[in-house]
């Protein structure tokens, strides 16, 4: 098979993540202290992809190419592709299109996360190699998603993905797609499509062939649809292991909370009179006086906590201060503070330098300085 390329999607709106993503990229938002686009990076890494393409809008590419720079961190080289509008996923392919040239391609969203990486994934789409390989997993509310229904017979083909012939249906058995839809009001099936694809060139005459959805978007279920009534050879998987689209604060916490689980405890930073209790990193050059960490959590690099207490789910960013406050299952953007409060921070999402505190003068008075689009529950 022809090399395969890599292409992240990185553009959007983020209009889900305001007001964070006012100012903001949301594929840089971090989790566990690291930007979710650099998971992204690495997957394909570990995959062996090392020439990626990575789509940005105007509004924040600058800061997307400064964060991920040309790729020599990740030990690949990143193209900037920047799509002026962020009219679909399938038309971020067409806008890469120079990029990919004739090439094979794993298409990853930048704002996604899959546990375990695509290394066995990618193996299978090289070794089977369909025109298109989607990746799917089990959803309770499947209304939500773009949905694929497929071939109940036996798998469309074994005899690559495991060694033997008679491979049981499981994770690494393909099998052919018959029908895909956008968030379905009957749905006929609940495995929703991941957000990592995997194209032959293919895809390109696809993507021109069809027309703007009703929410005037070039959709990629649409053109993969469209491969499938062409008669290509579309495959999809199972994932094992969890899947996160973190385009909601919700599930960008929950993101957080999963990956933080399977984190190796490292203290670096200076303990004086604290406690740390299970999986917790502490940066260097991070500063605890007498401060409670009940982990899974990770406190970033220079950051100074005193009087407080930091329970499980939290990451706290770099250079954060958190005085005589508690915060559980939250994350704290570079630069945040949180100082004497007498409630606790819980499920929240705090953005650059944002302060939490009480004001100084009036104890029953609340003095704010919100953004647009943010959201204060005082009980
Ligand atoms: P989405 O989360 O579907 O779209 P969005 O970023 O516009 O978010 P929202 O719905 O909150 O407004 O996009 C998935 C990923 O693909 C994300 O990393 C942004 C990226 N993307 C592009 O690069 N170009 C596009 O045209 C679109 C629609 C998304």
């Amino acid at each position: 098979m022809e090399q395969l390329k890599g292409l992240i999607l990185s553009g959007g709106k983020g209009t889900r993540l305001r007001p964070i993503t006012h100012t903001s990229a949301k594929q840089l938002v971090p989790v566990a202290n690291k930007p979710v686009l650099f998971y992204g990076i690495e997957a394909l890494a570990q995959a062996g992809i090392d020439q990626i393409g990575v789509i940005i809008a105007p509004e924040t590419g600058d800061e997307i190419r400064s964060a991920a720079g040309d790729g020599s961190a990740f030990h690949v080289h990143l193209h900037y592709i920047v799509q002026e509008q962020p009219l679909g996923l399938a038309h971020a392919v067409l806008t890469a299109q120079e990029f990919l040239s004739d090439s094979p391609f794993v298409m990853y969203l930048g704002d996604n996360l899959l546990q375990g990486g695509i290394v066995e994934l990618v193996n299978s789409f090289r070794a089977q190699q369909p025109h298109a390989l989607i990746l799917l997993t089990p959803v309770s509310d499947p209304s939500s998603y773009g949905i694929a229904e497929i071939d109940s017979g036996s798998p469309s083909d074994a005899r690559d993905v495991g060694g033997g012939a008679d491979l049981p249906a499981g994770p690494c058995v393909s099998r052919r797609v018959v029908r895909l839809v956008e968030k379905p009001q009957d749905p006929q099936s609940d495995l929703a499509l991941v957000g990592v694809y995997m194209f032959s060139s293919a895809i390109h005459h696809a993507a021109r062939a069809i027309r703007p959805s009703r929410r005037g978007e070039l959709e990629i279920t649409d053109a993969i649809q469209h491969m499938v009534d062409s008669r290509l050879d579309v495959r999809a998987q199972i994932v094992e292991g969890w899947w996160k689209d973190t385009g909601r604060v919700q599930d960008m916490l929950e993101a957080n909370r999963l990956v933080l689980d399977n984190l190796s405890a490292r203290v670096e930073g200076q303990l004086v009179d604290s406690t740390v209790e299970g999986r917790v990193v502490i940066e260097e050059h991070a500063s605890l006086h007498h401060v409670t960490v009940r982990g899974p959590a990770i406190i970033g690099a220079h950051a100074v906590l005193r009087d407080c207490y930091i329970g499980p789910y939290t990451a706290v960013g770099e250079r954060c201060t958190v005085v005589r406050a508690e915060v559980e299952h939250s994350i704290l953007l570079q630069g945040a503070s949180v100082c004497e409060l007498d409630g606790r921070i819980e499920s929240s999402l705090l953005g650059r330098n944002v302060t939490v505190g009480r004001g100084a003068q009036q104890p029953k008075a609340y003095r704010l300085l919100v953004g647009d689009n943010s959201q204060i529950s005082i009980p």
